[in-house]
């Protein structure tokens, strides 16, 4: 059979991602992010996202296009992320995907990107198994979703109720004077730090939780935790020590992510955990999911970190296999919702 080729365009936060697939196989993956002009402000700022997208588009399908080796009209659709992420972010993307599609005169497919970030697993070229658990842990999102069928049927289990993990890495970092991305900055500080010497709260665990929120995560309560323990020290004048902090606080996050994955994992009797976003970068968590899945007899996925953090090719990928499953292309009738639910 013939296998759709198919571009996929991702600007739902600070990456301008293009993607093109050929079916399940990956042809390129070409990212620009504006990461570098929000470091000062220390976090994502939306508005000098949505212009830096308007700027990298152009060259970034250009050069997806030359390492793919195909031209646009050998293209058999076009694919965009129309949400969840930031709205005028988004906007940039689904705007060029309609010119792009209207122009071109072919199909275009409005897609979620957490679904995508699920679909992202299919081009490691290894057989991919349903029903998974999904964590997906980023900067702008932190998701537990189940997947039974990638087409037909993903289920939201639980989300953030507030920052997300990788916000939270950022925010603490800045607490404790680290640059921003705070991610791997926190990770190299806890290398040499005591994960026991501080015992952080762990978001959303309390028994008066779990009824209701049993899935969804908390990160604030975690950051006024150790900005508090911070200035208690540094007003007593007693000397902080930024290895133990950042080690105690990863482990709070690590842990509550793994527990609340497995939990869901065990719950829904499913033996498979999918990882995918930015802080999948983080070590601690690879390496305590992979240590407690495996005594709980789950098999962990995680693909390369270029198909984890945000791109378009997950985008192509996710677009492909709706085409195999006979979904029919969007109408031009979409725009960009940021809270677009699965
Ligand atoms: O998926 P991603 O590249 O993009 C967006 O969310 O836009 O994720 C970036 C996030 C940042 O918050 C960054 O601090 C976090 O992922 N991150 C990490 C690590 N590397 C990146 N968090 C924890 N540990 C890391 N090693
Ligand atoms: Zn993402």
């Amino acid at each position: 059979a013939h296998e759709p080729l198919v571009l996929g365009i991702e600007t739902s936060c600070d990456e301008t991602g293009i993607g093109i697939v050929r079916g399940r196989t990956l042809l390129s993956n070409t990212i620009a992010s504006s990461m570098d002009e929000h470091a000062r402000y220390g976090g994502v700022v939306p508005e000098v996202a949505a212009r830096a997208h308007l700027e990298a588009l152009q060259p970034a399908i250009t050069a997806a296009l030359a390492e793919a080796d195909v031209s646009l009209d050998d293209l058999d659709a076009v694919a965009v992320t129309s949400g969840p992420g930031l709205a005028g972010a988004l906007m940039v993307g689904v705007g060029a995907a309609k010119a792009l599609a209207v122009s071109l005169d072919k199909p275009l497919y409005a897609v979620n990107h957490l679904v995508g970030h699920i679909a992202a697993d299919i081009l490691t070229g290894d057989e991919v198994e349903y029903p998974t658990v999904a964590l997906l842990v980023s900067g702008g999102h932190t998701s537990l979703l189940l997947v039974r069928d990638l087409v037909s049927d993903v289920e939201l289990l639980g989300e953030t109720m507030d920052d997300a993990a990788g916000e939270a890495f950022d925010k603490i970092a800045r607490i404790l004077g680290l640059p921003y991305p705070g991610g791997p900055e926190i990770d190299k500080a806890a290398a040499t730090g005591d994960p026991t010497a501080i015992r952080f709260p762990r978001g959303m665990s309390r028994a008066s939780d779990m009824a209701e929120h049993r899935y969804d995560f908390s990160f604030s309560g975690l950051k006024t935790a150790v900005a508090r323990w911070v200035e208690q020290r540094e007003a007593a004048g007693e000397p902080v020590s930024v290895p133990d902090v950042a080690a105690s606080f990863r482990e709070a996050v690590v842990d509550v992510l793994v527990t609340k994955a497995l939990d869901a994992c065990a719950r829904h009797d499913v033996p498979r955990l999918l990882l995918g976003g930015g802080v999948i970068a983080n070590r601690r968590l690879r390496e305590v999911a992979l240590e407690r899945a495996a005594a709980a007899g789950v098999a962990v996925r995680i693909p390369p970190l270029s198909l984890c953090t945000d791109n378009g090719a997950m985008i192509a990928a996710l677009a492909a296999e709706l085409i195999r499953g006979g979904r029919p292309a969007s109408t031009l009738a979409f725009g960009a919702d940021s809270t677009l639910p699965v």
